[in-house]
């Protein structure tokens, strides 16, 4: 599991971050370990410590650290469930010190941070499940995270209303690669700890049936 925002850094003492609570990957962790999964937690840079049931939470601040937990936990896991917000973009370049106003107008370059998604699910065994997410306007939620579900060669992906980013409720559903979409049992914004809970009893039987293959 994994979840927060990432922080790629400009120079000493700033930032590129989102909006991201880590709140979502922290309750759908929370009912992996209720459904009695083996689970770890790579948490990003979120402003409260994780709960101490969280023996085996490493920790992230940039892209590149979590490309790096990834490379090493990822080979031990049968799931990855992918809530991080990772940045799409970081500077170019971090500067040393801290960049000073001097009275002009800064501009910071920008390149594209490597897919962690795609790359875990391009490397990933026939038993292993890789679940993604879609940060989208509502507007166009569905067709915009089939064609990620697609692009990205993964297994499954949670569509995620833009609009709930850093709510404590969501508006979201699951669409499988085999083009099945499911629905919690309750439409409408529900509490992320109910759409935990119903995310994983929806991908056990799914999880189940790729470990025996
Ligand atoms: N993701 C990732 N690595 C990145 C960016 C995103 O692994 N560098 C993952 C996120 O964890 C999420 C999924 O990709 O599970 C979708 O993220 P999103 O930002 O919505 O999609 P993008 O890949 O950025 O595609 P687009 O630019 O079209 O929005």
């Amino acid at each position: 599991m994994t979840a927060g925002p990432t922080h790629e850094p400009i120079d000493a003492v700033r930032y590129l971050a989102n909006r991201s609570s880590g709140r979502l990957g922290e309750a759908i962790a929370e009912a992996a370990v209720g459904q009695g999964f083996e689970t770890t937690l790579l948490l990003g840079p979120i402003p409260r410590e994780p709960a101490p049931r969280w023996r085996r939470c490493p920790r992230f601040e940039r892209c590149e650290d979590l490309r790096r937990l990834l490379a090493s936990e990822w080979p031990r896991h049968d799931c990855l469930i992918m809530a991080a917000a990772v940045a799409d973009f970081r500077p170019r370049q971090v500067q040393a010190g801290k960049l000073r106003r001097d009275g002009g107008v800064a501009s910071i370059e920008l390149e594209s941070t490597p897919d962690l998604l795609a790359e875990s699910a391009s490397a990933r065994t026939a038993r292993q499940f890789v679940v993604g997410f879609a940060l989208e306007p509502r507007e166009r939620l569905e067709a915009s995270a089939r064609t990620k579900l697609s692009r990205k060669g993964i297994d499954a992906i949670v569509a995620n209303p833009l609009e709930t980013m850093d709510s404590t409720c969501i508006d979201g559903f699951l669409l499988l690669a085999d083009g099945r979409r499911r629905d919690p049992p309750r439409s409408g914004e529900i509490d992320k700890g109910e759409f935990a809970r119903w995310l994983m009893e929806t991908l056990t039987p799914l999880l189940e049936v790729r470990a025996t293959g």
